[in-house]
């Protein structure tokens, strides 16, 4: 498979993941308080994670001070606030300072085009017009480094259940469907349950266990060993998943799970991650790194209090990213007591994008018959609003999860027939 159908990716920026900026030194001189503080964010995201960032004030002028003594690093970062005539002046003190494999990245001040292209004739590797948001800093970095032949990555979706059982495989896989069906987007689902997955079953196919040859040599791991490993699921979906048997244990790699994820991103445009509920530092690995994540949960408290918990992580490590969605399942449970969709929402801080009702007779007979809810229940309420989330996540509906007000306790207070329970 290659990564030929990338037209996926072609929706708007947000659609295109910012890659990892390698290992390299930048040193950014700001000229203002303000820029520090984004580039000082932006030296805290996940995608800087290789990357080793020094940050200090006094923009063009500091650094062409400092590196009288001093070699340039692989990337150099100065804020001006000069006009062009006393930019371009100041520039040519700079290059006679710097060394010529040093990428020198200006945030200037000046909105001017001719500038712009006076300085790439210069050699200057980009001018970024300021204010600068942390994501473009790092997206103009990792641009830098970005092979100019090679395909856009893949975008990875991770599925993750707030709970055991509560229908995040399901989703994932009937979401893997749309995307490679309606929205004709070339898809592998990763179930990463290497001794459970339902994957196989959810689409009539015995699993071969690729999953556990990839992540056991990482270092043989490329577009052909990927391909090898991929069971056809039918159209242009394939599974990369685990063997689905208990006769052997196995341990997943945090740094495995990376190269794998990131050969897969060079090798499709659309890799669904099946997460399991199980907490490790591979999985927080892979939460942290998707393009998006998708937290299925039940109306239950110990499903609210886990999404709380991992949506609460998921904000702190990425602060640059889309917020976590949220699905709501199974709602309407006969006789079951359930946290409404607007306590879930004010609770966690994050209003469900879907609330999908217990449906057993659809999901039942989809999983009995090992096809898709879109298959056995077109018209069903879940199958409407999944086709809903394949929309958004495939650009062609989107919608930022909104935030909500956070109060958990107050919550737990409004319910107490459910703590009791
Ligand atoms: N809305 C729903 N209505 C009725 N049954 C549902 C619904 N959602 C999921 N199910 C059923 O719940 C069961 C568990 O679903 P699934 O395996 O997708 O959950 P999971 O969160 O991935 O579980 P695990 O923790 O085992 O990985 C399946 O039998 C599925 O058909
Ligand atoms: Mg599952």
């Amino acid at each position: 498979m290659t990564a030929s159908a990338h037209s996926f990716s072609a929706h708007g920026s947000d659609q295109h993941p910012v890659v990892m900026v390698p290992h390299v030194n930048i040193h950014n001189f700001c000229d203002n308080q303000q820029t520090g503080e984004v580039l000082q964010q932006a030296a805290m995201d996940r995608r800087m994670g290789h990357a080793h960032v020094s940050i200090q004030l006094g923009g063009l002028a500091a650094a062409i001070q400092v590196y009288q003594h001093q070699p340039t690093p692989n990337v150099l970062v100065v804020e001006t606030h000069a006009g062009r005539e006393q930019l371009l002046a100041e520039l040519g003190k700079l290059a006679e300072v710097c060394q010529p494999t040093t990428k020198v990245i200006i945030i200037g001040h000046v909105n001017d085009v001719i500038l712009y292209r006076e300085l790439m004739r210069q050699g200057i590797s980009e001018y970024i017009v300021a204010p600068v948001s942390a994501l473009h800093y790092i997206e103009s970095i990792a641009s830098l480094y970005k092979d100019p032949k090679s395909d856009p990555l893949g975008r990875i979706f991770a599925f993750v259940g707030s709970k055991g059982g509560v229908g995040s495989s399901t989703i994932a896989h009937n979401i893997a469907y749309r995307l490679s069906g309606k929205h004709s987007v070339e898809t592998v689902i990763t179930d990463l349950d290497l001794a459970f997955g339902t994957a196989g079953l959810n689409f009539n196919q015995d699993a071969n266990g690729g999953m556990i040859e990839a992540l056991g040599s990482p270092d043989r791991v490329d577009s052909t060993l990927i391909d090898r490993l991929l069971t056809k699921l039918g159209g242009k979906l394939s599974l990369l998943g685990g063997p689905c048997q208990v006769d052997r244990e196995f341990a997943i790699e945090a740094h495995s799970m990376e190269i794998v994820l990131n050969a897969l991103r060079r090798s499709v445009p659309c890799i669904v991650v099946d997460v399991p509920n199980v907490w490790a530092p591979w999985v927080r690995y892979t939460l942290i790194n998707a393009d998006e994540v998708i937290i299925t949960a039940t109306p239950e408290l110990a499903s609210l209090r886990n999404t709380k918990n991992i949506v609460d992580l998921l904000k702190q490590a990425r602060p640059n990213d889309h917020l976590p969605r949220i699905i709501l399942n199974q709602v309407g449970v006969p006789k079951r007591p359930e946290v409404s969709a607007a306590d879930f929402a004010k609770a966690v801080g994050i209003t469900p994008e879907l609330v999908i009702p217990y449906d057993p007779m659809v999901f039942g007979t989809a999983q009995s018959n090992g096809q898709m809810l879109f298959e056995v229940g077109p018209k069903s309420k879940s199958a409407e609003q999944l086709d809903v989330l394949a929309d958004i996540l495939s650009g062609n509906n989107k919608t930022a999860p909104k935030s909500g007000k956070f109060n958990l306790n107050e919550i737990f207070q409004k319910l107490p027939s459910l703590r009791k329970k």
